[in-house]
């Protein structure tokens, strides 16, 4: 049988994601149940990219699932200079298990075609679905029942709401972009017409009008991290701050939807996509959400390795 990968919940069944949730919620509930599960796997974690908590949660995870995880920055590694499916094939021999966060998608797919091990998409330019799926988690803990919840997306149209809005709209969620601009790598017509044919998403460019009912307001940075201090990225960063700036989740644009949860997947940039007031609201869930990176990629972990 053809190894299972998660690149992205594209091709995954609304059935597979809602059982997904139903084991990570089991697993945060009685973790201690689950501390032998993966004695002696190991997690081997590729980064071509800055981290906290994907690293951090993976890392954890596996701890507390009985296994091991090892983490290798792709420019102190052989990766940098060799063929990509060579040295994926040898990281195979030593893992039970691969988690890589790179910066084209194409690179993970190299990986994954060769791999006989799960590999696990931990952010690439298009998709992020291990941070997504630790949302519609938290939302689920403090909403109960997902169908029918409006959730908006603010900002810049990327990888992020790619995934966000394939996981929401499976799970029966209005997905609603209110987005002046997509980052241009991250566009997948595909995905664009998948979320469309659901009649569950649209695309609001008036912020004000995007918000009316939200019962979730969702938003993630202007600029990618790699960019984010780099000297070059400068005048660009300046444009988008001045073209997003009427997109910023805060005081004035939460006025209408006192109840709406507040959203972000960190890190975050106080002052550009997000206000204080949003970041410390009553209504912010937004730690909630770094910490259910750990309870939902366990469940990821043991159901790619079959001991779900
Ligand atoms: N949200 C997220 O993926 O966090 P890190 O970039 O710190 O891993």
């Amino acid at each position: 049988m053809a190894v299972r990968h998660l690149i992205d919940f594209k091709d995954w069944k609304s059935k597979e994601i809602e059982e997904l949730l139903d084991i990570a919620l089991k697993i945060k509930k009685n973790k201690e149940k689950y501390y032998d599960v993966l004695k002696n796997k190991t997690l081997t974690m590729i980064f071509q990219k800055t981290s906290t908590r994907t690293r951090l949660s993976f890392e954890a995870g596996m701890t507390q699932l009985g296994g091991h995880a090892i983490f290798l920055d792709w420019k102190t590694t052989q990766f940098i200079m060799a063929d990509i499916q060579d040295e994926a094939k040898c990281v195979n021999r030593y893992s039970d298990v691969i988690m890589a966060r790179l910066l084209r998608n194409a690179d993970l797919m190299k990986i994954a075609e060769v791999s006989t091990v799960p590999v696990i998409n931990g952010l690439c330019e298009k998709y992020h679905p291990c941070q997504v799926l630790a949302d519609i988690l938290t939302v689920k803990e403090n909403k109960g029942n997902l169908k029918g919840l409006k959730l908006v997306y603010y900002g810049i149209a990327n990888n992020v709401s790619n995934s966000l809005s394939v996981i929401a709209t499976k799970l029966g969620m209005n997905f609603v972009l209110s987005a002046p601009e997509r980052h241009a790598i991250s566009l997948d017509e595909e995905l664009l017409k998948q979320v469309n044919a659901t009649g569950l998403y649209s695309e609001e460019k008036d912020p004000l009008k995007a918000v009316k009912d939200a019962d979730i307001v969702y938003t993630d940075t202007w600029v990618d991290m790699e960019l984010f201090l780099d000297p070059k990225f400068e005048e660009e960063k300046k444009r988008r701050m001045k073209t997003f700036m009427p997109y910023q989740v805060n005081k004035e644009l939460l006025k209408g939807v006192p109840d709406a949860l507040i959203m972000h997947d960190l890190p975050a940039h106080r002052g550009y996509e997000i206000d204080d007031f949003a970041m410390k609201s009553s209504n912010s869930i937004i730690f909630d959400q770094a910490e259910n990176r750990l309870h939902a990629q366990k469940a990821i972990l043991l159901k790619l390795l079959g001991k779900a």
